[in-house]
């Protein structure tokens, strides 16, 4: 490192506050300060402006119907499509030959779709969906990897007004008969294979396990990835998805006129309970703010080549991928692999060669770059990025700094943008042409959004104080219940601080969070059952009920510990059934195993500690607490209100003698 650099570095490490360079002010999409008092004096006519971004076929009569709350009602009666929105009404404003979708493959081959030819294979193969027997309001799902055909398939649903439910590539056999059967979804598409790290691998045996445990009849497409002769591993019911698209060549289906309030899609996530949630996103609520937050937030234009690096089987990738980049018309880059194939300066590679505007990543990937070393992002010409943001988890001051410094060049802002699955986009974050930026904290609510911390009886808690994040006023983005299941969609998200009686409702996101006096939001992260793998939501429940099915262990509790890269990582605390003692090799074994079974490799635990017992209160509750300090090697509290402190010392020495 040069004197100059260690200097900067010094100087960094040291400052707590960032102003967004003027360059980038000049041309912000919002620049003006005025617009966090507008939106509060003209709520909730303010969200005009979200819906202003859309092509309405028939204009909405109503802003917000509260009627029937928490289930809100937004732009009521207005009608719209999707599809329409993000692709036909760009070509028709002459912008069929600019790219939608830059694909980059993990072999390095790559595809561009212009607008024109995103309508048109959309438009084949919703007609070829239709053939299949897709109906208005059936349930399509997919279950495929970062190829083009996720998002044409996504958007000829759209089309069509199916609404899709995505399911990512990585999770199980098992995951995806869950959530098939969960949804009654008749169709699928998914594909034969996928590469990672080179590797080809098979995606449609695991397919085909899950569909065996799918309870009705399904027809399934298959798009060809490897390259391999599909006609031989179809079985009936299944579909070459290049066959029907050349037998659908050149037809055009007339987008289907949508209610602002039908269903766009539903997407599976992690709760406290075992039973993944159906959350449910609407078409003019949740395209309109995918569509705003992507302007205000990302600062996306039309002319942007723009890229998030994470997979469309999230709802990162459904809002900020695809829905809200193409529905400002703007380029977005689509990337199939992982960041260190063939090496590890692959992401730099992509921005420097697609000469990306804009990049959106996660903390996780920001702390293995920075693993990595600084030289590999020196290889590569960054200097188009005038944008950066992160996404998913909190991200540490360090790390934060590193992507300040050493991709962004000390010269692009970086909005941290805290949301959710449920949110639909982003919710607490810098305006990165108005606000000041502080490393490790997200930033004030968005505009037209309250967000509260409060205390344990829903007070608002002073400035530095750690309480629990709240939303007390609904946003256009909003879930609006999990699917077939209002009930749960109550208890899970308006119980905690709502006073239903006075018709008061306050959404309760399970993070903790404290805030500062210019009311800058730190978030501390869940506190509930879940855990955050590198950014992707686990429920613990999922994972100890996949532990407790392996033979031969009695019981078990899942807890996060922290962890340098992922963040925090799965720790199985387990016992074996009686005269299982000895065999902990091969019940470790099986209890990863099992887990990756049940939900994923993502899953996978860091370590599964074997113990006679577990920590219990004198009223019998698991001490998770104290699990998850003993994983994270964390200074252990007073145990002697435990029925059996003794346990504590004996798992601790066990767990790399933390
Ligand atoms: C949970 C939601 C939003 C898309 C990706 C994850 C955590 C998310 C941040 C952030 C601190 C964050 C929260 C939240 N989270 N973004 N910027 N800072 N924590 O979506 O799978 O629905 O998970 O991710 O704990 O509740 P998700």
């Amino acid at each position: 490192m040069s004197q100059e650099e260690a200097d900067l570095e010094a100087r960094l490490e040291e400052q707590d506050t960032f102003e967004p360079p003027e360059s980038f002010v000049e041309q912000a999409n919002v620049a003006d300060p005025g617009i966090y008092d507008e939106f509060e004096e003209n709520w909730p006519e303010c969200w005009d402006q979200a819906a202003e971004f859309l092509d309405w076929e028939e204009s909405y009569d109503e802003i917000l119907d509260e009627s029937t709350a928490p289930t809100y009602r937004w732009f009521t009666n207005g009608k719209l499509n999707a599809s329409y929105n993000c692709l036909d009404r760009h070509v028709e404003d002459g912008a069929k030959n600019r790219a939608a979708i830059k694909w980059e493959g993990e072999l390095g081959e790559t595809r561009t779709y212009t607008y024109s030819d995103l309508l048109n294979e959309v438009n084949e193969f919703a007609s070829a969906l239709r053939d299949l027997g897709v109906e208005e309001d059936d349930v399509v799902t997919m279950y495929m990897p970062m190829v083009p055909e996720l998002p044409i398939a996504m958007l000829a649903c759209a089309r069509i007004g199916a609404p899709h439910s995505v399911v990512f590539a990585g999770f199980s056999a098992d995951a995806l008969a869950t959530r098939m059967n969960d949804a009654d979804s008749e169709y699928l598409i998914t594909t034969d294979g996928y590469y990672r790290r080179g590797d080809a691998l098979d995606h449609l045996s695991k397919t085909n396990e899950g569909l065996d445990d799918v309870e009705h009849e399904t027809t399934t497409v298959v798009v060809d990835r490897l390259g391999t002769e599909l006609e031989h591993s179809l079985a009936d019911g299944q579909h070459d998805y290049d066959e029907l698209v050349d037998a659908h060549a050149g037809e055009t289906v007339e987008p289907v006129t949508r209610d602002a309030e039908d269903m766009l899609f539903l997407m599976y996530t992690s709760g406290t309970t075992g039973k993944p949630k159906g959350v449910k996103h609407t078409t003019g609520g949740y395209l309109s703010y995918a569509a705003w937050t992507s302007h205000a937030v990302l600062d996306l234009k039309p002319e942007d080549t723009y890229w998030c690096s994470a997979d469309i089987g999230w709802i990162t990738g459904h809002s900020y991928i695809l829905y809200g980049p193409l529905a400002l018309g703007t380029t977005t880059v689509m990337y199939e692999g992982t960041p260190d194939y063939p090496e590890k300066d692959r992401f730099w590679e992509i921005i420097e060669k697609n000469r990306v505007d804009v990049f959106y990543t996660a903390p996780t990937a920001i702390r293995a770059f920075m693993k990595w070393g600084e030289e590999y992002p020196e290889r590569h010409d960054l200097s188009s990025l005038r944008l950066l943001g992160t996404v998913g988890e909190p991200i540490n001051p360090r790390a934060w700094k590193w992507y300040y410094e050493h991709i962004g060049g000390s010269d692009c802002p970086i909005v941290d943008t805290w949301w959710q699955t449920e949110t639909g986009g982003h919710m607490i974050t810098t305006l990165p042409g108005i606000c000041e930026m502080k490393p490790g904290s997200a930033g004030p609510g968005l505009p037209g959004l309250d967000v509260q911390i409060v205390d344990g009886a829903g007070e608002e808690i002073d400035a530095g104080q750690a309480g629990y994040l709240t939303v007390q006023k609904p946003w256009p983005g909003m879930l609006r219940t999990l699917y077939r299941n209002d009930d749960r969609f109550v208890s899970e998200y308006w119980k905690e601080y709502s006073d239903p009686e006075a018709d008061e409702w306050v959404y309760f996101p399970e993070d903790g969070a404290k805030i500062d006096e210019d009311g800058y939001i730190t978030v501390l992260g869940r506190v509930d059952d879940v855990i955050n793998v590198s950014g992707h939501r686990l429920g613990t429940m999922e994972i100890e009920s996949a532990v407790v099915g392996v033979e031969g262990i009695a019981e078990a509790a899942v807890v996060g510990g922290d962890h340098d890269v992922k963040g925090e990582a799965v720790y199985v605390y387990a016992i074996p059934e009686d005269g299982r003692e000895g065999q902990e090799a091969s019940l470790e074994e099986a209890a990863i195993e099992g887990v990756i079974d049940s939900i994923g490799p993502i899953a996978k635990p860091e370590e599964v500690i074997f113990t006679p017992e577990l920590p219990k209160t004198r009223s019998g509750k698991i001490m998770r607490r104290l699990l998850e300090d003993i994983a994270s090697g964390n200074e252990l509290g007073n145990t002697s209100t435990l029925r059996n402190p003794e346990v504590v010392d004996d798992i601790a020495d066990q767990v790399g003698g933390n």
